[in-house]
């Protein structure tokens, strides 16, 4: 990555570097093979996020019924002063950082504090963390940034080592994407890549109305049923299938027994689908159902019980006056 230092500077602001596997992660085909080819089918849901996937979740954000975004953001600007002031950290880095939006809110409580930190955020799109990144270091003049391009789901053992202490940032709720074992398992790995001193900050959603839920993953303007659609794209370019996205339709309801949300994409009738890089085809019966994404739901109990069991004491809890959304800042356990 080009840098943007002036000659007679020493350090440039900005860069960028790559984070190399602790371990390979299945392929897309890998998963397409475990997931699709057996009953029950099921996708990780890390796949809704081709181009346009990312544009459609950024629409999803703005959307009335979806307060998750929202929420955490408000709640993350009145709390950023608190989160400075308790961690003072020399590091933030960010897990699936994407355009770093709600972050900016702890860069404005560094900026008021005179609070120098250095951010590295990490995500698995290059062009996202270089863009986020120079937009970054135009915006806050005094902010080093070291992009970090990698996938969190191959390991953390070779993000770099940083002297002081660094707060680990996990927001947007994506841990309610992981079933509680990979939760469990997911935070475990980031605990033993954390010195004692270093912080974690993660957003989780919380339990609420279930009509309130439900909404929020199926919005009147059906940008979320779009965007769950969207994945029958990615399979057609990826694994040269041909669904056809007419045949299939959006179903999201809150499982209560689970505490999740759940989407699924339902076939509307019988067909058959042809996967051309697997050589072999899907019969669909009507009502057969791909489940797509869980999204997790958590109280302030079942949320500390999960960080306990990964090694973390919960150490401050933020949340709104209606508890729709949970900021929780924890420390790795002696
Ligand atoms: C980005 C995983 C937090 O679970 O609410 C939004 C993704 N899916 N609408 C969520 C999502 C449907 C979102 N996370």
């Amino acid at each position: 990555m080009e840098s943007i230092a002036k000659a007679e500077q020493m350090e440039p602001r900005l860069n960028c570097q790559k984070v190399l596997p602790t371990r390979s992660v299945p392929s897309l085909l890998d998963d397409v093979k475990q997931g699709l080819l057996q009953v029950p089918r099921r996708l990780p849901a890390k796949y809704f996020y081709d181009e346009h996937g990312s544009q459609l979740f950024d629409k999803i954000c703005d959307t009335h019924e979806y307060y998750p975004t929202r929420t955490e953001d408000s709640l993350l600007e009145n709390a950023a002063e608190d989160i400075i002031k308790h961690c003072q950290p020399a590091h933030l880095v960010e897990l699936g950082s994407g355009t770093s939006r709600k972050t900016r809110r702890l860069f404005d409580a560094c900026e008021k504090h005179d609070h120098q930190v250095k951010y590295w955020p990490f995500d698995v799109c290059e062009e996202m963390v270089k863009k986020a990144s120079e937009s970054l270091v135009d915006e806050y003049h005094w902010l080093d940034v070291n992009g970090l391009v990698g996938d969190y789901n191959a390991g953390l053992k070779h993000l770099p080592e940083l002297p002081g202490r660094s707060l680990y940032v996990f927001l947007g709720g994506t841990i309610g994407n992981f079933a509680h074992d990979e939760g469990v398992a997911f935070l475990s790995e980031l605990r033993q890549s954390m010195s004692a001193d270093d912080m974690l900050l993660m957003g989780a959603d919380r339990i609420k109305d279930e009509g309130i839920l439900n909404s929020a993953y199926n919005d009147k303007e059906g940008i979320t049923a779009a965007f769950n659609l969207n994945l029958l794209n990615v399979l057609n370019k990826e694994v040269e299938a041909d669904f056809d996205s007419e045949k299939f339709k959006h179903h999201a309801f809150f499982n209560q027994d689970e505490s999740q949300i759940e989407m699924h994409l339902i076939a509307t009738e019988q067909q058959t689908v042809k996967l051309q890089a697997l050589e072999t085809e899907i019969l669909f019966e009507e009502g057969d159902s791909i489940l797509t994404e869980i999204s997790r739901k958590f109280t302030q109990t079942s949320l500390s019980n999960m960080l306990k069991e990964a090694g973390f004491a919960l150490t401050k809890h933020f949340s709104p006056e209606n508890n729709y959304f949970s900021l929780v800042l924890a420390s790795p356990e002696a």
